[in-house]
């Protein structure tokens, strides 16, 4: 139930992403967001929570479906980037703050819809996320949890991570398991930590580029452990970076990209 502490786990390579996956990850985790609104049904007076919200992707889109929206993150750039999008849409509805998913400050029950779109999925201790995500719960509200599917689903990203480990045979590029990435985890998970009706529902996107380069170039500054190992090889990233893009192109080809990314929505009733 819990998810090795690694540096995903901390603010700050999530801060450094912060901007571009503003820019090129919400169009596509939007499609997510949309899957999870629409299990989830509010009512137009819904108070929302959503967990680990990043740059605020269902935030936003929540917005205009309930009444008011709180969100939370641990990266004080995300947040900041949430708020000004939020400016920029017109939305009078939505207050963030920079938090710990773990130890949520809400009240008990203060809330009609929790959603934690592949944010609780990094947490140390999923069961303490999930049994806060419980807490500010109204009774018979919903909650909505999202996860990835094993790598050994998405060709691409397997394929992307085949290679990382290819290029830097120390570091645990792919190693590590999907946390609630099958169905049984997230039915045991959401159950064990108090949830009833507990569903899962398998949801898949693809993640379009126009060609290879493009889609290797976003990959570079928006997947958070690539960026922090960027940041921290500095000009010897280069090289490997290219070599990468090479592998990818010789298995896929250099031109436009589909890459399906699927994915399980957790749902159940507090
Ligand atoms: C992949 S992003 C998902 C963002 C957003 N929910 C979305 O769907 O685009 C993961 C987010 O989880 C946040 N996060 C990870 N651990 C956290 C924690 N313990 N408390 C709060 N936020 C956390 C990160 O800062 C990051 O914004």
């Amino acid at each position: 139930m819990s998810t090795p502490r690694g540096p995903l786990a901390e603010p700050l390579a999530w801060n450094l992403v912060s901007r571009d996956y503003a820019h090129e990850v919400v169009p596509q985790f939007e499609k997510y967001a949309l899957d999870a609104l629409r299990v989830a049904d509010l009512r137009p007076d819904a108070r929302v929570l959503d967990v680990a919200a990043g740059p605020g992707t269902l935030t936003l889109l929540a917005a205009n479906h309930a009444r008011r929206v709180e969100a939370i993150d641990f990266a004080g750039d995300m947040i900041a980037l949430l708020e000004q999008r939020a400016r920029a849409a017109g939305l009078g509805n939505v207050k963030a703050q920079v938090g710990d998913g773990q130890e949520l400050p809400y009240a008990d029950g203060s809330f009609d819809a929790v959603f934690s779109m592949f944010g609780l999925i990094f947490f140390p201790d999923r069961a303490r996320g999930l049994s806060e995500m419980k807490r500010v719960l109204t009774p018979g509200g919903v909650a909505v949890v999202s996860s990835w599917r094993p790598f050994s689903e998405a060709p691409l990203l397997e394929a992307l991570m085949g290679a990382l480990a290819e290029q830097l045979p120390d570091l645990p590029f792919g190693k590590s398991k999907a946390p609630m990435g099958e169905v049984g985890e997230v039915l045991a998970e959401m159950t064990a930590a108090g949830f009833r009706d507990v569903r899962v529902e398998p949801v898949v996107h693809a993640m379009e580029a126009p060609d290879m380069a493009t889609f290797w170039g976003s990959m570079e500054r928006t997947m958070a452990p690539v960026v922090l190992l960027r940041q921290k090889m500095g000009d010897a990233w280069t090289p490997v970076g290219t070599r990468i893009l090479a592998s990818l192109s010789s298995r896929f080809g250099a031109g436009p990209q589909s890459g399906l990314m699927p994915a399980l929505l957790g749902i159940g009733r507090a």
